[in-house]
């Protein structure tokens, strides 16, 4: 998919759906930049990858700092002397609790914004330079809750809508740099998402089971689907899409309502 040799960041990759995405770009030829807020956690999935595809390198990223991402830019063209991907994938949870917006701490509320909504913007605005040497390409890892409302976590949902909007204004405000910017929205996909917000794995797994049923093809995701995807959006073959924004979901946001069930 004419990716080869290509170097990639993906925030966020040393599980979930960032490493489903970065194992699938390393196995595509990309140089793949592993971040983490923990530096060893992202050396040893980087050292794995590296054992499978023969590329992949680490870094330390993290959304509650802003000069983080300016760091983080900086070492890798240091490296490797391009970047031609930046995929928005991280996600900090303590930031954004599952309380009512009438309940929620004013600092709290800015600590979400913050980490998941300034920060992503201005690593993305700092790439900018890097991304127009190369007619480069950004991924943003949105969620299909802005489709469909799922209740008790509006600050989530609120700045999944606004990273959906960076999309757009950034496609429209970039194609003069030939720099794409395009958005997935996944459903729910396994990962460790649920641990990471503190839930119990046995509560978890029934979770699993019950939203399963909330998507129409009977299963939550992969990592490894939306990584699929994620190689196919930033490949040169599809260098004509931008401002693109797909649910890959298995049908969450177009589930219907049967008028005639009794
Ligand atoms: N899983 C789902 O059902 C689902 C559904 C729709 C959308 N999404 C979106 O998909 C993306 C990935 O989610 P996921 O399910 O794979 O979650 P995850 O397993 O919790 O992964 C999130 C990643 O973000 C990193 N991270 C957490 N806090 C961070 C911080 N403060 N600064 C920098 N990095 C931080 C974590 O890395 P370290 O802990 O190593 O730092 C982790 O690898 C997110 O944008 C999420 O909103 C997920």
């Amino acid at each position: 998919m004419s990716l080869q040799g290509k170097v990639a960041i993906v925030t966020g990759s040393a599980g979930g759906i960032g490493r489903g995405i970065a194992e699938k770009l390393a196995s595509l030829g990309v140089q793949v930049v592993i971040t983490s807020r923990a530096i060893e956690r992202a050396e040893k999935v980087a050292a794995e990858i590296t054992d499978k595809y023969g590329s992949a390198t680490f870094g330390c990223f993290e959304l509650e700092n802003k000069d983080s991402g300016t760091e983080l830019l900086d070492t890798v063209y240091k490296q490797f002397n391009r970047i031609d991907i930046l995929v928005n994938n991280a996600v900090s949870h303590p930031t954004l609790p599952p309380l009512p917006l009438e309940g929620l701490d004013y600092n709290l509320l800015q600590a979400g914004i913050t980490a998941n909504l300034s920060n992503v913007i201005h690593l993305t605005a700092q790439a900018h330079a890097y991304l127009k040497e190369t007619k480069g390409s950004v991924l943003n890892i949105g969620s299909a809750v802005v489709n469909r409302n799922m209740l008790g976590i509006p600050l989530y949902s609120i700045l999944k809508g606004a990273l959906s909007q960076m999309t757009k204004s950034l496609a429209a405000e970039w194609a003069k740099d030939y720099i794409r910017v395009n958005q997935i929205n996944p459903g729910m996909v396994e990962s460790e998402a649920y641990k990471n917000i503190g839930i119990p794995p046995e509560i978890y797994s029934g979770m699993v089971e019950k939203y399963a049923q909330f998507h129409p093809l009977g299963r939550v995701g992969d990592p490894k689907e939306i990584g699929a995807l994620a190689g196919q959006f930033l490949s040169e073959e599809v260098s004509w899409m931008t401002g693109a924004i797909v649910d890959m979901d298995g049908g969450y946001s177009i589930q219907g309502v049967d008028l005639f069930k009794e």
